[in-house]
């Protein structure tokens, strides 16, 4: 069944995502190529429901929210296929028709997306549906089993999209919600906001603040624990430039980011961030000269938050080029840049156009888009409200800083060809070799999920990609990547179903050899188990695991059985097929018959993972094994011991024979031709000696009678052994002597 699945699935529903290699980075092929398979994942999909873009993790709860249209899910977190609550949230008649009548289309736009899910404090949930183009938030309650809304229908204007396709984002902070959206019927009016618990309060609606933006991603940095600094809330986002001189309009990747602590000032900037500060986000790929732009990000924290990284994949723009990459970008270093660095500031250019150029003059104290820190406290300032006008003014117009920030290494940890990068997660394990390794989890557009892991150090770069998984037809994007630690599991959403697929699928490895190659930190050899386990495993175990060389030589000398040969049986003429498929990309092929490297010849047609003899014939039978070839391991893969079929060869060897016969008879016809040309030519020979001593003796014109002579004397002596010399002495003296 499954391979009647992917092999329709290759040749119609995947253009698997080519293994393609760019110019940048390394080895960017992935090492394994998983075919679409049911069987990749678990699958959830309720007939009838759509748009499964929405997800929450309650591991505390042991459940996975999943907000799709017009219902939310309660699904086990451990099998996803068992759904264990639902709440409908459908779009009431009279909204749906005051939509339809605003002229968008009553089956698609005025339904209730949910679009916002955050796990509040007290273990509620908190839910916002674009209702018809009238967002709207409500409290979500799970208990004795079932999902319940409280129905307090909050107005959702700022914090959930009017449209379903417009980007948004938000994260809930302490009782807050941070929201970036927009908060008009037509999409037009930009806001990052705070809302719910204290005074809300939001973003200038200005284009120096916020240029036509596409929201991606929002998240905040956890303040770390002896820290007196306010913890901050970072923003990223493609907007329009207005720092550059393009032809049209230029977007551009940004990240901003406010202060928790911020509630708007006294008189300037009432109820608008006074900590709002933006900067260009580089991701530098050579092959484009356009700015990459941001797409997801996933904010990873080291345990002890001491520090923090967030990664951003980004795709280019305009189809500048088809490379997807992975930045990532640490944040004390962005929080330099804001705390630090120098701002840009508008000056005209004759009498209407604008330019934005390094603002060079003295900066007020308190610094303008700063938290309130030590500093300001020692200044008698204890909140926003307190800082001079000076300062806000400052921040109103010039939230926009004049340095770049750039990735960790200034380059990107990974460029690779293919479908575009959609989504990504990044999880942390420890390796058998004691060092921690962040895995990324990348989704595609092209339905795939590759996991890649960065083996280099500070110095040098060596991104290798353990796998990627077509997990959905290539048609379906994956829209939705989160990844629970207490199932070991990703949790992947396109817009027709969602897929749980775990981190790692060690048992894909047959062999001590596979599991060490795979390179895979979540993936060691169990030797007594002869297993390839997925880490952590029982202390007892002895485990083996080289992931910085894929080094095997560890491994115990083959338990692993040798393929047996198969027979394959052939009729003569026919194309004969012998597949072996290699464990992976990397691995070279190289096939051997009767032991002997199979000579080169026009009828083989060596393919990635079959051995095909065109019009095969009996000279072809012999034991075949196909050889892989990787990291200097060798290993058997396969073994055919090809023969013809009877009835070919017994007519084979009826045509051998006739044509032996043939050939036989054509030797001794040759034989013969050879011995009369020979005698002829001893004749001749004897002859023409004969002649010439007659000739010697003076009677050239009796040539032609003493011809017969010499064969007389030759059928007299033809028992004789004697050397022609002999002979001919003999025949001479004979010949004398008559
Ligand atoms: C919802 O899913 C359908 C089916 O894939 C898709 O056509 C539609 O664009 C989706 N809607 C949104 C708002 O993404
Ligand atoms: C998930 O649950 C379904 C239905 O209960 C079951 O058939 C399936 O085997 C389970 N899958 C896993 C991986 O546990
Ligand atoms: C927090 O404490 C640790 C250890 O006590 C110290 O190394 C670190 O620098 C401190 N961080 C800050 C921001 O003060
Ligand atoms: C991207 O790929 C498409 C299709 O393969 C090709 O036509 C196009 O030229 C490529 N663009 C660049 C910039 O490489
Ligand atoms: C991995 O193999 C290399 C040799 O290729 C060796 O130097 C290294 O110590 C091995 N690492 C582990 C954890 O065994």
């Amino acid at each position: 069944m499954n391979t009647v699945l992917s092999a329709v699935c290759l040749s119609v529903l995947c253009v698997p995502c080519p293994a393609q290699a760019s110019g940048q980075a390394g080895p960017v092929v992935p090492r394994q190529t998983v075919t679409y398979d049911e069987s990749n994942g678990v699958v959830f999909r309720e007939k009838d429901v759509w748009n499964y873009t929405t997800m929450l993790l309650r591991e505390d709860l042991g459940l996975l929210i999943l907000g799709a249209r017009g219902v939310i899910f309660g699904l086990d977190i451990n099998n996803i296929s068992r759904k264990k609550a639902s709440v409908n949230w459908a779009v009431k008649e009279e909204k749906k028709k005051e939509c339809t009548y605003k002229g968008k289309s009553s089956e698609i736009e005025c339904e209730n997306y949910i679009r916002v899910l955050h796990e509040t404090e007290d273990g509620r949930m908190y839910v916002c549906g674009t209702n018809a183009f009238s967002p709207t938030c409500d409290y979500l309650t799970y208990s004795d089993g079932k999902l319940t809304l409280t129905n307090t229908e909050e107005d959702g204007k700022g914090k959930c999209p009017f449209d379903p396709f417009q980007r948004h984002s938000s994260v809930w902070l302490d009782g807050e919600l941070y929201s970036a959206t927009s908060m008009n019927f037509l999409g037009s009016e930009p806001v990052v906001m705070r809302s719910i618990h204290r005074e809300t309060i939001r973003t200038e609606f200005k284009t120096s603040w916020l240029n036509e933006p596409t929201f991606v991603h929002m998240n905040n940095v956890p303040a770390s624990k002896n820290s007196s600094e306010d913890e901050k809330v970072y923003l990223f986002f493609n907007e329009f430039a207005v720092e550059y001189d393009f032809y049209s309009k230029l977007p551009v990747s940004r990240v901003a980011r406010v202060c928790k602590g911020d509630v708007g000032g006294q008189r300037t900037l009432q109820r608008k961030w006074t900590t709002f500060m933006k900067a260009l986000l580089k991701c530098p790929v050579m092959e484009s000269q356009l700015p990459y732009l941001v797409q997801d990000v996933f904010r990873w924290c080291r345990d002890d938050l001491s520090s923090c990284i967030f990664y951003a994949v980004f795709t280019p723009q305009m189809g500048s080029s088809n490379s997807s990459a992975v930045c990532a970008y640490d944040t004390q270093n962005i929080e330099e840049v804001f705390s630090k660095g120098k701002f840009k500031t508008p000056a005209s250019v004759g009498n209407s156009f604008v330019k934005w150029v390094m603002y060079t003059d003295e900066i007020p104290t308190p610094r303008p888009g700063a938290c309130i820190n030590e500093e300001a406290r020692n200044m008698n300032i204890k909140s926003s409200m307190d800082l001079p006008d000076k300062t806000l003014q400052f921040i109103r117009d010039r939230p926009l800083m004049d340095q770049t920030i750039e990735p960790l290494y200034s380059r990107p940890v990974l460029v690779k060809k293919g479908p575009a990068f959609t989504r990504i997660v990044v999880d942390s394990i420890t390796a058998l070799d004691g060092s921690s390794y962040q895995v990324m989890f990348i989704g595609t557009e092209s339905g795939c999920v590759l996991k890649a892991v960065d083996y280099g150090d500070q110095n040098s770069e060596e991104m290798f990609i353990i796998e990627e998984v077509q997990l959905f037809p290539s048609f379906e994007p994956i829209k939705t990547l989160r990844l629970a630690v207490s199932t070991g599991c990703l949790y992947v959403g396109s817009e027709l179903k969602l897929v749980q697929m775990p981190l790692s699928a060690c048992q894909r490895y047959p062999s001590c050899v596979d599991c060490v190659l795979a390179r895979d930190p979540y993936c060691a050899w169990d030797v007594t188990a002869e297993q390839c386990i997925r880490l952590p495993a029982s202390a007892s175990s002895e485990l083996i695991q080289n992931v910085t060389d894929g080094n095997p030589f560890q491994c115990p000398v083959s338990a692993r059985e040798a393929p047996q040969a198969k027979d394959l049986i052939f009729i003569e003429d026919a194309d004969v097929h012998m597949p072996c498929q290699p464990s992976s990309n990397f691995a070279q092929l190289d096939w051997q018959r009767n032991g002997e490297p199979l000579p080169p010849s026009e009828r083989h047609r060596l393919l990635r993972n079959v051995l095909v003899i065109g019009r095969a014939s009996e000279e072809d039978s012999g034991l075949y094994s196909c050889w892989s070839t990787e990291q200097d391991v060798r290993i058997l893969l396969a073994m055919y011991e090809l023969k013809m079929d009877d009835y070919s060869r017994s007519a084979y060897h009826e045509r051998q024979f006739q044509k032996s016969s043939l050939e036989t008879l054509k030797v001794m016809v040759g034989l013969l031709t050879i011995l009369v040309f020979v005698l002829s030519g001893w004749i001749f020979y004897k002859g023409y000696c004969g002649c010439l001593r007659q000739s010697r003796s003076g009677d050239p014109a009796q040539h032609e009678g003493r011809m017969f002579k010499p064969l007389r004397v030759l059928q007299h002596r033809t028992g004789k052994q004697t050397t022609p010399l002999e002979n001919q002495n003999n025949s001479h003296t004979r010949h004398e002597e008559e």
